[in-house]
């Protein structure tokens, strides 16, 4: 032990020296070395493309195992949230770290809904852009101006402003979601109904009416729930870590969070739910030739992957997956034709799960490969669902923006790099 109390367990020796590097360990026994000192100590950087094995904080918000199929969100499984708690009430607890009493659930829920109304300039902004642009790119554009329209919430030093800003982002993203949704099909854009739930509003302004029978409604209702509550946090993943990357400058909450919307947007992140759909699409155009499409994604010459397949943490099974297949039988059952895409995706997942260039490289479902096929059973265009993700993903956003923002620690994001190009050479020739 040192002086500063922390355990120095890990030795590293290199021509010319060593150096000793504290161990921590988190709360279920994971271990960081910490490197802060490496560079001024050793004179040496850690090379690490992807941060696949980098911490670049410690964080109280959500536990992964990947090989154990384990997702917290603050020391709660997620599949108790799933079964007893509704999106608001996980959306609290990821952003204040406890789960709402009645009272405060009540605030809560008041309060996002007496918000959700845009200001009339908002309205018109998001209804000058291009209307068949994608709606994540309409989506992070809209977000980004909020704080223009906001500008008395973007100081990150006042907590007041953040607790606002947190308010008005959680309170008003679905409606700009439905109403960027209105546009691109021609339909004239719905304004919010306190009298609703947050998530049967949004599917209120999204679809302007029912879907036919009440029972419906509310199946739907629920499985939007289930799914923003399986979508709403995963620790370190490429947007959140972009959002405290950007919110590490000290730049505003919205200007973060507009970041994160675009980084989810990706086909690698959440742009994986939208590319599994086009698969199915793709293979059912093949006449549901699975077994020459997995030949294909075998063939890395082809550049072609399995969407939907494969994590960079969970290297068993996705816990979300497992949640979201049952919800997509339940919502498909109810359908009077059975659904080709979804029968497809069953094949596939059967097929790949079978073959060993899938298990060897730990390879399974992840929360896209289902999603999709419930988004589409409820009438939602492709092109929306990384959208539904991004209200799902929207409170761990806020939660680690928050969390970095109190930390101690917390330095301005700037990694290194080990520079591999041309040595110095004369401009003159
Ligand atoms: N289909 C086919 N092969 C795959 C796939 C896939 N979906 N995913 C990984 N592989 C292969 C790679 O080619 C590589 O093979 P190799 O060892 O022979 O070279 C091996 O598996 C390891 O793959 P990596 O790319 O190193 O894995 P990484 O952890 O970097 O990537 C990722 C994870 C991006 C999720 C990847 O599995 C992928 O592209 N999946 C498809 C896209 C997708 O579904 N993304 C959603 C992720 S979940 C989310 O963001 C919400």
């Amino acid at each position: 032990m040192s002086e500063d109390g922390k355990e120095r367990a890990v030795e590293l020796r290199y021509e010319g020296g060593a150096h000793a590097l504290p161990l921590l360990t988190g709360t279920e026994g994971d271990k960081a070395f910490e490197a802060k000192t490496l560079l001024s100590h050793a004179g040496m950087v850690t090379l690490d493309p992807g941060f696949a094995n980098t911490a670049a904080c410690q964080s109280k918000i959500t536990y992964i195992d990947g090989e154990a199929g384990i997702l917290r969100y603050r020391g709660y499984p997620i599949q108790d949230l799933a079964a007893g708690s509704s999106f608001l009430e996980v959306a609290y607890l990821l952003i204040h770290g406890e789960l709402p009493g009645p009272g405060e659930l009540k605030d809560f829920s008041e309060q996002l809904r007496a918000n959700a109304a845009l200001p009339v300039e908002m309205r018109a902004m998001i209804d000058a852009l291009p209307r068949d642009g994608h709606p994540m790119v309409l989506l992070g554009a809209a977000v980004n101006t909020m704080a223009a329209f906001y500008a008395d919430t973007v100081d990150p030093g006042d907590s007041d402003q953040v607790d606002r800003a947190t308010l008005l982002l959680l309170a008003q993203l679905p409606t700009i979601a439905a109403r960027i949704y209105r546009n691109s099909v021609g339909e004239q854009p719905l304004e919010p109904d306190h009298s609703l739930g947050y998530v049967e509003d949004f599917l209120r302004m999204t679809f302007g009416g029912d879907s036919g029978s009440k029972e419906l409604d509310e199946l739907y209702a629920k499985a939007m729930d289930l799914l923003l509550i399986l979508h709403a946090d995963h620790e370190q993943n490429c947007s959140t870590a972009t959002v405290r990357v950007v919110g590490s400058s000290q730049a505003s909450l919205y200007g973060s969070v507009s970041a994160g919307i675009n980084a989810l947007f990706g086909p690698l992140h959440g742009g994986a739910n939208q590319a599994v759909l086009e698969m199915l699409e793709e293979i059912r155009g093949l006449g549901g030739d699975v077994d020459s499409f997995l030949a294909k994604v075998k063939d890395k010459e082809s550049g072609t992957r399995l969407m939907g397949f494969g994590h960079r943490v969970y290297k068993n099974f996705d816990p979300r997956s497992k949640e979201i297949k049952g919800l997509a039988a339940q919502i498909l059952d109810r359908q009077e034709q059975p659904d080709e895409l979804f029968e497809l995706a069953l094949r596939l997942e059967g097929q790949a799960l079978a073959d060993s260039y899938f298990t060897d490289r730990k390879l399974y479902p992840n929360v896209d490969f289902y999603s999709g096929v419930i988004y589409r059973a409820m009438g939602f265009p492709t092109t929306m669902f990384t959208v539904l993700f991004a209200i799902g993903r929207l409170p761990g956003w806020i939660a680690h923006w928050r969390e970095q923002r109190l930390d101690p620690a917390a330095r301005i994001a700037r990694p290194r790099q080990l520079y591999v190009g041309p040595a110095k050479r004369s401009y003159n020739g």
